[in-house]
């Protein structure tokens, strides 16, 4: 399969995700980045992997449909079977949800349906739970509301803060991530609804 990632930062979804086809565990090639952020580390990540680059930076466009436009071609272009939001901190227009429907799946570092949206681990602290973790779901129209594919827990400490709780939650992601990408490329996700079977 050919799978494209979108990514906004620093990278470290996107690298293991490249470190686990490099190991030969997922049967795919990553065809392209496309990022939204010009400074972002996912660059670099990508250019020592040699995978193509494409930046679509917001600021660069005068309305938002002709970002949506430029982004939706830079998309298309990676002629991809999956799409993977590791970190892209844009909310994607519904012509691109629809577009890609079925074949694009987000990482959240929350489980699901608790704390969607921008700093998820902040909110559980707030908020006190005593479990938290990460969820891999596929896109639709909403924020972090798609069919869930694959989660993973950890425990939230009395001591932690939003940056050690974060740093759990991410070697959860490093696992989740690839492995949800994995059963995707091998034909393993089943969906019936908001119901995701693996096979
Ligand atoms: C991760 O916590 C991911 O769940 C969230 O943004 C962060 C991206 O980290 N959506 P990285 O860029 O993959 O290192």
């Amino acid at each position: 399969k050919r799978i494209a990632v979108l990514a906004s930062g620093r990278g470290s979804n996107f690298q293991a995700v490249i470190d686990a086809i490099a190991a030969g565990e997922i049967p795919a090639i990553c065809v392209g980045l496309v990022t939204d952020n010009p400074r972002a580390y996912a660059i670099e990540r990508a250019k020592a992997a040699g995978i193509p680059v494409t930046v679509v930076e917001y600021a660069r466009f005068p309305t938002r449909a002709a970002y949506e436009d430029a982004l939706l071609a830079a998309m298309r272009n990676c002629r991809a079977d999956l799409f993977v939001l590791a970190g892209y901190m844009r909310i994607l227009g519904t012509g691109i949800v629809h577009e890609f429907a079925g074949r694009m799946m987000n990482i959240h570092p929350a489980l699901l349906p608790a704390f969607t949206g921008l700093h998820a681990q902040r909110q559980a602290i707030e908020y006190g739970v005593k479990v938290a973790g990460c969820t891999v779901h596929l896109v639709d129209e909403g924020t972090d509301t798609g069919p869930i594919v694959i989660q993973r827990c950890v425990p939230v400490l009395p001591d932690d803060d939003e940056s050690t709780l974060a740093d759990r939650i991410l070697v959860e992601e490093h696992a989740a991530l690839p492995l949800a990408v994995k059963l995707f490329c091998e034909g393993r996700l089943e969906v019936s609804g908001r119901r995701v079977r693996v096979r």
